[in-house]
């Protein structure tokens, strides 16, 4: 060291000082700013708790250290930029810093162990068996859209849409017909794989009164997008009621069902057909409808004939349009009575004939 070196060093502690000040400054502003956003949709479900707090701790465990890092590497592109005349100059020969290199490896190493448990203990204890008894779901995914099997009295009632009674845990069993998928109900959130050929399980106590989309976050063909569906959580008398329509079969529910027995050729086109509504897929000016996945049925319609239209909507593997794929589009003569589908015929007829 020599007799210079006193100076140099008391200026270079000065702009540490100057760094860490902003850097901390940043650091508070950063998690405010973070805490302050709503990241997730409603919670609904007794799991969703801990996890959005797991996930506020993430947040202030992590935003210091990406503002710190972000604030030191702009102050030194600003403070140590080359000027005029540095152009053929070299920086000081500085070897490393033994203790700022142990300081930064163990004060990640730390966080990192300490952040790994924590999610470990919040996973575990959302994995545990209630001590309450768990209402048995089974769910069934293929491309592209999801069944739901509720048990009940030793029997499966069988569901286009999932039907929760209110805080009662529910114990899922996930399967699948044809390629992965993954189901998840984000205001849960919860969300485990469908694998073919193996059973996977998810626990949820819901405790929202509510509608909540179920959807696949796994990419598993053309239409993954359209694989949705709803999870309506209800109180326990409404849901006994419900499950009672659903297991008296799809028509016995008086009117009272979403849209088992509708003839309407244009709500089934837009809302109410199942596995999911036209509209999601094609195009069709009179309905509004913008979908590219499936043919626009505006430039089709006017080509078939009736039957062929029938066709089309119970069995699309029968004949496919030019440019499109087999094996996207559902086969609604499994879903929509006789009756359902002469109603759409009907309508795109009268929408697109021409
Ligand atoms: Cu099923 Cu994506």
């Amino acid at each position: 060291m020599s007799t210079e070196e006193p100076v140099a060093s008391r200026e270079s502690r000065a702009q540490v000082r100057q760094m860490l000040l902003i850097g901390a400054v940043a650091s508070a502003l950063g998690i405010a700013l973070a805490l302050v956003i709503d990241w997730f949709p409603i919670q609904a479900s007794k799991e969703g708790e801990k996890i959005d707090t797991l996930w506020d701790v993430l947040l202030i465990a992590s935003v210091p250290i990406f503002v710190l890092v972000e604030t030191i590497v702009l102050y030194c592109a600003i403070k140590f930029r080359m000027r005029p005349g540095d152009e053929l100059k070299d920086g000081p020969p500085i070897h490393g810093n033994t203790k700022l290199e142990i300081i930064w490896t163990a004060i990640p190493a730390i966080l990192l162990v300490g952040l790994c448990t924590y999610a470990y203990v919040v996973l575990t204890d959302i994995e545990e068996a209630p001590a309450a008894e768990s209402l048995n779901v089974r769910v069934v995914g293929e491309q592209f859209t999801w069944t739901f099997y509720v048990e009940r009295d030793g029997k499966e009632v069988k569901a286009n849409q999932l039907y929760l009674p209110n805080d009662k845990p529910v114990y899922f069993t996930v399967q699948s017909k044809d390629v992965i998928h993954d189901f998840w109900v984000p205001a849960f959130r919860m969300k485990i794989d469908a694998v073919p050929g193996i059973d996977t399980h998810l626990r949820v106590t819901p405790t929202r009164i509510g509608n909540y989309p179920v959807v696949c976050a796994e990419l598993c063909g053309l239409g993954h997008s359209t694989m949705r569906q709803t999870a309506h959580v209800l109180d326990q008398a409404e849901w006994e009621k419900k499950m009672d329509e659903l297991a008296a079969g799809p028509q016995g529910g008086g009117g009272g069902g979403g849209g088992g027995g509708e003839t309407d050729g244009k709500t089934l086109f837009t809302e109410s057909a199942q596995p999911t509504a036209c509209k999601s897929c094609h195009t069709l000016a009179d309905a509004g409808a913008t979908g590219t996945t499936g043919p626009n049925l505006d430039e089709v319609i006017p080509d078939l004939s009736d039957a062929e239209i029938k066709e089309s909507i119970q069995d699309p593997e029968a004949k496919i349009t030019e440019g499109f794929q087999p094996g996207i589009m559902p086969r609604y003569g499994e879903s929509l009575s006789e009756e359902q589908v002469d109603a759409l015929v009907k309508y795109l007829k009268e929408v697109a004939g021409q």
